[in-house]
């Protein structure tokens, strides 16, 4: 996720642009640039770092300043680490074109190597930049104008996009295209002037009509002329729908949501998508990761694998030692990272070190790195942050691509973070035959229904909103789940404690018998993971114990779950997996209780108290 912003019309455009991007900064802040076209040369400042930092370079210098048009990009890095020459707005090689890019063109190592053959250098490693070389060949090809060229540059391309491209040969004119990643056109009065931006928020002080493009449309917008939209795939005209603005700031920078929390679970069908897209190739029954693949001889002649995080992330470790011993039958740990680095852990050359984080800048985990490092391991980093200091640190790694994840409460990260584990583990079960073709093959095509399920059971959000009401008040909660599901209950647990401040905790169903069924009464509400094809008859049993000794149950049943309905107080159904993929599933219904219980409670949702979104001290 990248924020594009960009104007073209007669009011000076750096304050516009360069307001805009620290609006958009939200959407990814680890590199920012500009392009000034000054009437008649470009003018080009980037830089890694955050917007106030591309500020520094052009506060000192008033030419990269002056202009009418300009466009923008704050950056959250797909392709590319973050530095200066991966930073967007990139050129291309006659200087002529200049474009901003938000998402990830999957199939640019091949157009690029056919751009190389054709004489094409380039000054980044980025998708961006292929793609902009590719418009500007297809456009010296076809002899034809800048928007033509776009769309067909656009029909060979495989990924995701929101784009801006400027041609400083016809100076009067921007085009933009979509497809997956948003982008907004803001209209000024008698189209003397547009704004262009991810979400309307660098605009909205200027303009409250926009317009919205759909997945798979372009536009060409001139000054003074108008906006012209056109369907890529099939020249189309569309008649462009200008509709008035009527959200706040506040409300467009969270995409309409009342807060980043919401947002980033309602994300969770894109962000398990951009997970595996490009890696996983289902019908063919294909898995790869070049983190993995190029260091497969490490995963397959290992000891044993030792998974070390903190959090959130720990819980999708231990979803991964599940997922790994069961599918690719490879012993595994999973070790608090603050615990692993201070208690001289025996750690071999043959052990394989998976680390989770989120932030990748989680002190423990990245001190628990160099430990398991200076003994010999391999170490392997499962981040979303791209160029983070434990995706620096790590021998080899896979980026989740979940985009950036304001709420502190980690949402978004779990869920991607079990997807990579996933497939990690599917890989490794491939190469070494622990499963047969037959059974990744049926596991690859269920995950593909993965983000339809998900998108499917976030419209249970009113009835957990019922929920919510009815335990909010409640001062401990428990919450029970067994096999791949035991991890969701200590997260669904610990997104309790952290936004509501109630007391949760999260236990093995079976191990209730041996203490915490003490605890037990009618002010106890228990939340209970029961699909059907994890350990069903001997949960239901567990719900039975606690129902006679008046506890309350809130269980997350498989669709068509009859038996428990009968003795639960609340089910909430999800939709039919396999059980190694209920995770994904179970978590939501959670995550989305614990949202309504904070914002019931009035609490700071998105910052809660006490909290860091990066714990970069022990
Ligand atoms: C919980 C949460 C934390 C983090 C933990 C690790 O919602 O966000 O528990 O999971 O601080 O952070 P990362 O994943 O960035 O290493």
């Amino acid at each position: 996720m990248c924020g594009i912003t960009g104007y073209i019309g007669e009011r000076d455009a750096y304050p516009i642009v360069i307001n805009g991007l620290k609006r958009l900064e939200y959407r990814g802040y680890d590199s920012a640039g500009i392009m000034m076209y000054d009437g008649e040369k470009m003018n080009l400042s980037k830089t890694k770092g955050k917007v106030s930092d591309l500020e520094l370079i052009t506060t000192n210098n008033e030419k990269k300043r002056i202009g009418k048009i300009g466009i923008g990009h704050t950056r959250w890095a797909t392709h590319g680490v973050p530095n200066d020459s991966n930073s967007h707005p990139h050129f291309s090689q006659s200087g002529d074109l200049v474009i901003v890019h938000n998402g990830i063109i999957e199939n640019y190592d091949t157009i690029k190597k056919e751009l190389i053959s054709r004489g094409y250098k380039f000054q980044s490693d980025t998708d961006t930049e292929v793609l902009v070389n590719l418009i500007e060949e297809v456009k010296k090809n076809e002899g034809c104008k800048l928007g033509k060229a776009v769309q067909l540059a656009l029909t060979n391309v495989i990924g995701a996009y929101a784009i801006a491209v400027f041609d400083k040969t016809k100076p009067n004119e921007l085009v933009v295209a979509r497809l997956g990643s948003p982008i907004a056109i803001g209209v000024g009065k008698n189209n003397e002037e547009f704004f262009i931006a991810s979400d309307a928020s660098p605009f909205i002080e200027y303009t409250k009509d926009a317009l919205y493009l759909e997945d798979g449309e372009l536009a060409i917008i001139k000054k003074g002329r108008g906006i012209k939209v056109r369907q890529i795939d099939n020249d189309k005209p569309i008649d462009p729908k200008i509709q008035e603005l009527k959200l706040s700031l506040d409300q467009i920078e969270k995409g309409g949501y009342d807060h980043f929390m919401l947002k980033e679970i309602y994300e969770q069908p894109k962000a398990i998508t951009d997970t595996y897209r490009g890696r996983m190739l289902a019908d063919q029954g294909i898995i790869r990761m070049a983190g993995v693949d190029d260091n497969i001889s490490k995963f397959l002649n290992a000891d044993r694998i030792i998974i070390i995080a903190c959090g959130t992330s720990w819980h999708a470790g231990l979803v991964g030692e599940y997922l790994l011993e069961d599918m690719a039958r490879i012993p595994v740990e999973v070790e608090y990272a603050s615990e692993f680095r201070y208690r001289n852990p025996i750690i071999t050359p043959k052990d394989v070190v998976i680390a989770i984080s989120q932030s990748g800048e989680t002190a423990d985990t990245l001190a628990a790195i160099k430990l398991a490092k200076s003994k010999g391991a391999f170490v392997f980093g499962v981040c979303n942050v791209v160029g983070s200091s434990i995706a620096r640190e790590t021998h080899a790694g896979a980026y989740t691509h979940a985009g950036p994840e304001i709420g502190v409460a980690s949402t978004k990260a779990f869920t991607t973070q079990i997807t990579l584990l996933t497939l990690i583990s599917l890989k490794l079960a491939q190469e070494k035959g622990t499963l047969s073709k037959t059974a990744v093959n049926t596991y690859l095509q269920t995950m593909q229904q993965i983000p339809n399920q998900v998108e499917k059971l976030l419209k249970i959000d009113p009835l957990v909103q019922e929920i919510a009401s009815v335990y909010k008040d409640a001062t401990n909660c428990l919450y029970l789940g067994r096999g791949f599901n035991f991890p969701v209950a200590l997260e669904g647990a610990l997104k309790l404690k952290e936004i509501s401040y109630i007391h949760a905790e999260g236990y093995p169903a079976a191990e209730m018998k041996h203490g915490p069924i003490a605890l037990i009464d009618e002010n106890m509400p228990v939340f209970v993971i029961a699909t059907r094809k994890g350990h069903y008859e001997k949960v239901v049993s567990n719900i039975q114990e606690i129902k006679s000794r008046s506890g309350k149950i809130i269980a997350i049943v498989t669709e068509g779950d009859e038996t428990v309905k009968e003795i639960a107080d609340h089910v909430i159904e999800i939709p039919e997996t396999e059980e190694a993929l209920t995770p994904l599933l179970t978590t939501i219904p959670f995550q989305l209780l614990s949202y309504h219980i904070a914002v019931m409670l009035n609490k700071n949702v998105d910052q809660p108290r006490n909290l860091a979104k990066s714990v970069t001290v022990e």
